[in-house]
């Protein structure tokens, strides 16, 4: 124990307060052992610092910051270098902002198109979104504060985020859910981690015992904070029992007292408080004093100059047909004249709605900058209804100005309705009105490139409509300039793609089941996720892994390899200066234990003047080769060839070079069991049979339905008609912003909210007794219901009173 004098001062009360928020996003203090409250805030793409009221969805107004590109756009440039420059710019916005952890990066596994946050995640490949992840985490820790990579773990969808149980077998667990954050954990050393809101395999990822103690702890060697979502702790004692530190946001003394009681009751050891207590004293005692060293000002400039920088990389080049002229639309030669169109050239669609929402020092958009180009700017019209519908004028301005114009620019986005924290997606397509306008504005001028702002991937038969189109993500506040540097060609775009576009969301394997509506989220794909699916079960897909063009042309040669690296040679063959992105897959053809056809094993990003050629070497490792065995509980290789495919996306191999290892040797962990469904990857439609195959054992069933657990969402088949009010009442507001085109955050946290964390968002006022009273009423004993939740109300107002006092006049000096 590092700090075990200061602990021995303390009271078990005084503990127990400091491993739990005192405010929205402070912890306790202790003035007496010198322990200063840690001071936490969003988030993942620039600093959401509330001065002033403080919330966690980004409703309250937050300190001015750098709004940089969103995860989504920083992995498309799969530039680990610049992702660390982000963070350590991030980083010291936050200690100049007094901030001791900034929470993020966050880096779930996109399962599906559909999930709301993919914008707020790296990849559907845990290899970038684990490096990526890492190098934020190195920057923004080079200040001497924390970073506080999330959600830990199996977190993919919105919907009933805070009671979704996902069900995963152990091998896709290890393969594809957990190795990204094993990777931060061993290459970042981040000070905290945050536990993810839902359950994995019937126990909260914050109180199981599974991934907190044995892998991340024991296994990958965590010494640091674990940190609950926000409203995500279940029950404290639990968690802190296997490895939880920090209750957030502020559940009020209620907790503290269900922490002495397990203690008294012996289900909670008072060193596992005094370890839990250790690692806050180290993560105070180390951020604090750098947060208070810290400058309190940082160069906006210089940070909205790197936000474009990496808004720029991150761009990618989907498609550049050749016009009538022979060569390709892009870029744009000066004087070209250009009519911009689009709602989103005017507001820009440059981040996501929810806690990474950032209050930007400022916003470029495309028709503020435009006239500092070398184009010909004829002039800019809306085009269409941001939230979508009908509206000829709009369009006929529109037409009218494209068929004046040498090129039409089109700004076209996903709305902020349609990703969001809190829920998932409905569709991959664009608004109707956007794709129609496209299609008119060709028949007038076929010259039009598309500039396609969205957080995640979306349907793209419209594109044959379009001769080039650049897919901006979500490029931050300094996006608009990032997309106007690729389309004047300021700029060679190099970004590429770390999620497949599918054709259509069908074609998904977890889409039949997408987002779970019902209390358990079956991962019944296993590890067929992304490219590893479509590579395997050969399906076309709009865009692979990895694609995105360039103005320039690479080749590749010289390929030497063995199981420790793979050397080869990148030239650029073009007439311009570029950066490419090279890509390693592993693959083994013959196999014994089903894989998927192949794997990302590691990538490099390559600048090249023109006729430039550089070696590159990409190391490789045992796990390169490795998958997850669940009888030994062990990553195991199989002996044999294997081949190492140099490529430049999953689709587009360019060398193949084959290496024999040995192998472990360990026995076919799925001998005697039917896995045929994955050894085909025939995923689309997982039956019963097949998935318990996978797991090892039977699918579990779900729990109670009315419980501490059961969601607001559920309400209205409670027996309760004051909670059927309360439910009709959520889905009114909610329906009524939906329609409005802007999501209520608010509602949408506590629609998918379940009644406990009524017990961990509210400051004491209510207590997990209080809560339990409710279930009753829920439960249908009307009377007895209220009565005990009046009467709970009054203890927990006089516990509540008696319990402060003690620990305030423990912890004074
Ligand atoms: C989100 C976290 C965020 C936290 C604090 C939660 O609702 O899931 O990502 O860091 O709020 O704002």
């Amino acid at each position: 124990m590092r700090h075990k004098e200061i602990i021995d001062e303390l009271s078990l009360e005084e503990k127990c307060a400091l491993l739990q928020g005192a405010t929205a996003f402070g912890s306790w203090q202790n003035e007496r052992a010198g322990i200063p409250s840690v001071q936490f805030s969003d988030g993942p793409n620039g600093v959401r610092h509330q001065a002033g009221a403080a919330d966690h969805l980004g409703l309250n107004g937050s300190e001015p910051a750098t709004c940089f590109p969103t995860a989504v756009t920083v992995a498309n440039s799969w530039d680990e270098a610049l992702a660390e420059r982000v963070g350590e710019a991030m980083g010291a916005e936050a200690a100049s902002q007094g901030v001791d952890v900034l929470l993020g990066p966050g880096l779930c596994i996109k399962r599906n198109p559909l999930c709301g946050r993919n914008f707020e995640y790296f990849s559907e490949d845990p290899l970038v979104a684990g490096k990526m992840a890492a190098a934020y985490v190195r920057g923004i820790q080079e200040n001497g504060i924390a970073a506080c990579p999330k959600h830990f773990a199996v977190n993919s969808q919105e919907t009933r985020r805070q009671a979704s149980d996902s069900i995963v077998d152990e091998r896709t667990l290890r393969e594809i859910y957990l190795a990204g954050f094993e990777t931060v954990v061993r290459h970042s050393a981040p000070k905290t981690i945050m536990s993810s809101y839902n359950l994995v395999n019937g126990t909260y990822a914050n109180e199981n015992e599974h991934l907190l103690k044995g892998i991340l702890r024991d296994e990958w060697g965590f010494g640091g904070a674990v940190v609950t979502d926000w409203g995500g702790s279940n029950d404290h004692a639990a968690g802190v029992a296997v490895g939880s530190t920090f209750e957030m946001p502020a559940p009020g003394l209620g907790s503290v007292r269900e922490l002495l009681a397990a203690v008294a009751a012996g289900t909670l050891s008072e060193a596992d408080i005094d370890e839990r207590v250790d690692e806050v004293i180290e993560l105070a005692s180390t951020v604090h004093p750098a947060v208070l060293a810290a400058p309190s000002s940082f160069d906006a400039e210089a940070h909205h100059a790197l936000a474009r920088e990496a808004a720029t990389e991150g761009c990618v080049l989907l498609k550049n047909d050749p016009t009538a002229g022979g060569s390709p639309l892009l870029p744009l030669a000066a004087g070209t004249g250009v009519a911009l169109i689009g709602d989103f050239a005017k507001t820009p669609r440059y981040q996501g709605a929810g806690s990474s929402a950032v209050n930007s020092t400022k916003v470029d958009s495309l028709l503020d900058l435009i006239g500092e180009t070398s184009l010909d700017f004829k002039g800019y019209e809306p085009g269409f209804e941001r939230h979508g519908g009908n509206n000829d004028q709009l369009k006929n301005a529109a037409l009218k100005l494209a068929k004046a114009a040498d090129v039409a620019i089109l700004a076209l986005a996903l709305d902020e309705i349609a990703e969001s924290e809190g829920a998932d997606r409905t569709g991959m397509a664009l608004n109707d009105n956007q794709v129609e306008l496209l299609r008119d504005v060709t028949a007038v001028n076929p010259n039009v490139v598309v500039l396609l702002s969205a957080g995640s991937c979306v349907e793209s038969d419209w594109m044959s409509d379009a001769p080039a189109v650049l897919y901006c993500a979500l490029g931050g506040q300094a996006g608009a300039g990032a997309a106007l540097d690729i389309v004047t060609g300021n700029v060679c775009p190099s970004g590429k793609l770390t999620e497949t576009w599918p054709r259509r969301l069908a074609d998904v394997p977890s889409s039949a089941a997408f987002p779970s509506d019902e209390k358990q989220a079956q991962y019944r794909e296993g590890i067929y996720v992304g490219y590893r699916y479509f590579d395997t079960a050969g399906v076309d897909v709009a865009f692979p892994f990895g694609h995105g063009l360039s103005y320039t042309t690479f080749a590749y040669g010289n390929l030497e390899a063995s199981e420790r690296d793979v050397t080869f040679t990148v030239t650029n063959t073009g007439k311009v200066a570029g950066a490419e992105v090279a890509q390693v897959y592993v693959a083994k053809p013959e196999h014994e234990v089903f894989r998927a056809a192949q794997e990302l094993a590691g990538f490099a990003r390559i600048e090249l003047a023109p006729g430039e050629s550089k070696v590159v070497t990409i190391p490789l490792t045992s796990r390169s080769f490795a998958y997850f065995n669940t009888q030994t509980n062990a990553w195991e290789t199989e002996g044999g060839e294997y081949e190492l495919r140099v490529s430049a996306s999953s689709r587009d191999v360019r060398l193949i070079a084959r290496v024999t290892l040995e192998g472990t040797g360990a026995p076919n962990p799925y001998a005697g069991r039917d896995v045929s469904a994955y050894e085909s990857a025939d995923v689309l439609s997982v039956s019963d049979a097949s998935f318990k195959a996978l797991l090892g054992h039977a699918i579990p069933a779900e729990g109670a339905a009315i419980g501490r657990n059961m969601c607001f969402r559920d309400l209205n088949h409670g027996r309760s008609p004051i909670f059927w009010i309360v439910w009709l009442v959520l889905k009114g507001i909610k329906s009524r912003a939906d329609k409005a085109g802007k999501p209520n955050l608010n509602v949408l946290f506590i629609w998918n909210m379940p009644l406990r964390a009524l017990a961990k968002m509210t400051n004491g006022m209510v207590n997990m007794r209080m809560v339990d009273a409710l279930v009753m009423e829920i439960r249908g004993f009307w009377i007895i219901g209220i009565l005990r939740f009046i009467v709970e109300f009054v203890v927990n107002l006089i516990q509540n009173a008696i319990l402060s006092s003690k620990i305030a006049s423990a912890s004074k000096k």
